[in-house]
């Protein structure tokens, strides 16, 4: 199916990323629906949903009217298959576990239109073999967005060993109408271009910590004063939840070997709840969980 062609969305997963997912599709005018299993997750989405669009407003890059319209667009359901068999594109963006996504994209293939693609939010794991739980293979792509996705501009674009040609240009086509850049890594490899670099550099930033090297908050302000980066290494996994980076960083270990190996500190974290911001306690503390 064309890029121009889809109208309706499904967002699978309604957690830190979903939520922002499902709000850009429905700024660039798609209808989506945004499935999570839970029904809290929903309601915390809901409620993300209108913050950000309620601060869009405030800053005059959304009209009063724009913003209601972006939330009429936008539905709530717990109903994978009623919402699969509606839509015409899939953003599957569940728990970074291998086996639930596969689930997922299986379940979906069931119902959904033959022609319907499914681009997958993982962080590292092979889109290949996510592809492989489906019988569109070639219709399955990784589509790997950054947090927050109504403010952060890049798409990472990872192409299976099955994709299409077609597929792949139809996602690129959906980024640009989604007022996204792309980059395209062109090797199904565990942590693609940004989750390995990404990865690398805060596992080292929390063994510096763990170390007695140096505190978490000099670790960030050497990363932003010497190398300009936006957030410091710690900072940035606090906000992507400390629980998604250790899966991430235990699947990327047994692909590579032990330089993803976790910190003790990152594992205590997680094994405490302290998992950054969505719980207000990581590396940094953030008072209330956001
Ligand atoms: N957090 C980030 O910064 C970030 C950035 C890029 C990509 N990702 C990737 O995005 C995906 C989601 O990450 P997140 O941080 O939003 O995780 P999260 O834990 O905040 O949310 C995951 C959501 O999936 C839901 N879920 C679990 N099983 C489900 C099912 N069978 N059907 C529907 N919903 C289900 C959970 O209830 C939860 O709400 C992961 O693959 C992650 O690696 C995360």
């Amino acid at each position: 199916m064309s890029a121009e062609g889809i109208e309706r969305a499904a967002v699978v997963g309604g957690g830190v990323m979903g939520n922002g997912i499902a709000q850009v599709l429905a700024q660039a005018g798609l209808t989506v629906t945004l499935v999570d299993v839970d029904d809290a997750a929903l309601d915390r989405a809901r409620t993300r949903i209108d913050k950000s669009l309620a601060r869009f407003v405030k800053r005059d890059r959304l009209t009063e009217d724009e913003a209601a319209a972006v939330r009429g667009r936008l539905a709530f359901s717990t109903d994978l298959e009623a919402t699969g068999r509606t839509v015409d594109h899939v953003v599957e963006t569940v728990v970074e576990d291998l086996d639930v996504k596969r689930d997922v994209l299986g379940r979906l293939d069931a119902v959904c239109d033959p022609a319907v693609v499914f681009a997958s939010n993982t962080s590292q794991f092979s889109i290949s073999r996510l592809a492989a739980a489906t019988s569109r293979p070639d219709r399955v792509i990784g589509s790997h967005w950054f947090n927050p996705p109504p403010l952060m501009d890049l798409i990472e674009i990872i192409r299976a060993q099955q994709t299409s040609d077609e597929t792949l240009a139809t996602t690129l086509a959906l980024a640009e109408r989604y007022g996204k850049q792309t980059v395209v890594c062109h090797k199904d490899t565990p942590g693609f271009i940004t989750s390995r670099l990404i990865a690398h550099l805060a596992l080292e930033a929390a063994r510096i910590v763990e170390e007695g090297i140096a505190t978490a908050d000099d670790v960030d302000r050497a990363c932003r004063q010497a190398f300009n980066h936006a957030m410091g290494p710690l900072e940035t996994i606090d906000f992507s939840g400390l629980d998604t980076t250790l899966k991430v960083a235990d699947a990327m270990r047994t692909q590579y070997g032990e330089r993803f190996l976790a910190p003790q500190n990152l594992r205590s974290l997680v094994a405490a709840g302290h998992l950054g911001r969505k719980t207000g306690k990581g590396f940094g503390d953030y008072g209330e969980a956001s």
